[in-house]
């Protein structure tokens, strides 16, 4: 029996387009266990948003999905995403409720013409029967757990009034108000300078630690994976290319692809040990021809292919 959070099973998602069909995700599984953060790390097109917009049915409808995305939150019946109908009432406790989602750029989550205070607090209407009063408060609280200070000030401004980083962390209380069992974060530091983005890598890491709940994390970057994630998955070309431990995979990558993004990455420590075993990557090399995924031992799964 699977005992995780989450599971991805041979998810398949081709979008319709004038152009013809573009297959972003070819039969990806992983699994995000309970009380972890698993990140997933890839280039650019990988499949990284797809795969997280299809955990939340944000996917336009030029997409065609397959496979199962199964959520078993703690004390529930497990939930079949991929199958829900749009008009099923678990659709809205899904998203924003048991399953929330902080994205890149945090200008574009925030209304410009609303109170922060009145935002984040309409997080919290929007799914729970509580009076406009008790729902500030607990903005009030929230916000300061993501480590705003003189808060009763700050929830009577605007967006524009907040810098960069105090916008992520406003929409991370956003987030987290409804006590997600999932939260999805999609680059949410990119935006950021690295000063800043460090200090949110931190904030999502205890927060994580403190609420219990588990993060999926997406970035292109394995230096911020091995900050802050438990698990990794490696994505490319919309198939994941490995899964296991952040020690064991960026200790002894056992795929290629991951050799060559960890030696693409100076500023990771362990390269220097891994250059010798780079070889034999190339930009758009062929990547193996299985397309079953191989236990390496340890929970980890390693996609075959041919040296
Ligand atoms: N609505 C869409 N219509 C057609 N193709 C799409 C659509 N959305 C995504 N794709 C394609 O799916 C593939 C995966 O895209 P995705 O956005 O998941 O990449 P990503 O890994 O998140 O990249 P990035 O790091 O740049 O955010 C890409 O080839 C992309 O062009
Ligand atoms: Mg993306």
């Amino acid at each position: 029996m699977n005992d995780s959070l989450l599971s991805i099973e041979d998810l398949i998602v081709e979008f319709k387009t004038e152009l013809g069909s573009v297959k972003a995700l070819k039969e990806v599984s992983f699994d995000v266990p309970y009380s972890s953060i698993t990140a997933v790390v890839g280039e650019s097109g990988s499949g990284k948003s797809v795969t997280s917009n299809a955990i939340m049915r944000l996917l336009p409808d030029s997409a065609q999905t397959s496979g199962e995305i199964i959520l078993r939150p703690q004390g529930r019946e497990p939930i079949a995403i991929n199958s829900l109908d749009e008009r099923d009432p678990q659709m809205q406790e899904l998203r924003g409720g048991l399953v929330s989602m902080v994205f890149q750029e945090p200008m574009t989550a925030l209304s410009p013409v609303h109170r922060i205070g009145d935002q984040v607090a309409e997080a919290v209407l929007c799914h729970r029967k509580v009076s406009q009063e008790a729902a500030l408060a607990e903005a009030a609280a929230m916000l300061e757990q993501v480590g705003l200070t003189e808060v009763e000030s700050k929830m009577r401004m605007y967006p524009f009034e907040f810098s960069g980083g105090m916008r992520q962390r406003v929409i991370i209380a956003m987030a987290l108000i409804c006590n997600p069992q999932l939260l999805i974060c999609d680059e949410p530091t990119t935006a950021l300078d690295v000063t800043i983005q460090a200090e949110i890598l931190v904030l999502i890491k205890s927060l994580q630690r403190k609420l219990n709940n588990s993060v999926l994390f997406i970035t292109h970057d394995l230096g911020v994976v091995a900050q802050i994630a438990d698990r990794v998955v490696v994505m490319y070309d919309g198939q994941v290319m490995e899964t296991g431990s952040v020690r064991q995979v960026l200790k002894s990558p056992q795929h290629p692809y991951t050799l060559h993004l960890l030696s693409s990455m100076p500023g990771i420590k362990i390269v220097e040990e891994l250059q010798t075993s780079s070889e034999g990557w190339a930009e758009g090399a062929p990547m193996g021809s299985g397309t079953v995924l191989g236990d390496a031992g340890g929970g980890r799964q390693v996609r075959e292919f041919s040296k």
